[in-house]
């Protein structure tokens, strides 16, 4: 126990390995619809399927790795500051599971088995209405998505205020 200070003061290495491979399967998963979108090729639209399922897995473990978590203890600031960033980072882990989930249900409600990497298929395991495809495909598409871009530069924008003007080193915490 010679190194109980930094034990202390930083994430786990589990939070911290779950935390940056979340980021970048959600980095991966947006570049594949924006390839998508803008190459006529539909290899992409499969990719993002399979890396958003992926991130679905992730995130149920990383809830679960949380659950039994000890976060290291908070750093001193206003009340009003940690309440905001409990609350985003609250919504960041509701919005990564409902957004894979709203794209999968999308998919099955149209009718469309999901094929991850070739690896194995999440059936059409609803019966399909081309109604809930559309609801789900707005969640998807219009709700969600916009959610998850302001939360998520709220983060980072949170991430460089701590790092750049308060100086107190938070990224050490997740690194
Ligand atoms: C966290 C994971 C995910 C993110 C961040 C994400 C993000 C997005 C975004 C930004 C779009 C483009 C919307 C637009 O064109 O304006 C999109 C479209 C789409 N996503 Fe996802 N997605 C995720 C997971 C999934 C999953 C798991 C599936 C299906 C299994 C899926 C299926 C689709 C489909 C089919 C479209 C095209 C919809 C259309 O063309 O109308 N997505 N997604
Ligand atoms: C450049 C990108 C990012 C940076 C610099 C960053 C930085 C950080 C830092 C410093 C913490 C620790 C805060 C603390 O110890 O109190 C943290 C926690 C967290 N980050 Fe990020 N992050 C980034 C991207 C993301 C993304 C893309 C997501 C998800 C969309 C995300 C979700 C979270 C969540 C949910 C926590 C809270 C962990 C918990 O309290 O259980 N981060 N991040």
């Amino acid at each position: 126990m010679n190194n109980i200070h930094s034990n202390l003061t930083k994430w786990s290495v589990a939070s911290r390995i779950f935390h940056w491979v979340s980021a970048i399967l959600l980095l991966i998963t947006w570049i594949m619809i924006l390839l998508y979108d803008n190459l006529d090729s539909k290899v992409y639209i499969g990719l993002h399927k399979a890396f958003g399922v992926s991130l679905l897995f992730w995130m149920i473990a990383r809830v679960i790795s949380r659950i039994f978590t000890k976060a290291p203890p908070a750093l001193a600031m206003p009340k009003w500051q940690m309440l905001l960033a409990q609350l985003s980072h609250f919504a960041l882990y509701a919005l990564l599971i409902a957004m894979p989930m709203a794209g999968l249900l999308m998919s099955v409600y149209g009718g469309r088995a999901v094929d991850v990497f070739g690896l194995f298929q999440i059936p059409v395991f609803v019966t399909p209405d081309r109604g809930l495809a559309r609801l789900f495909n707005d969640w998807h598409t219009d709700i969600l998505w916009p959610m998850i871009i302001v939360f998520t530069l709220m983060h980072i924008g949170a991430a460089l205020y701590h790092q750049f003007i308060k100086k107190d080193n938070i990224m050490a915490r997740i690194k």
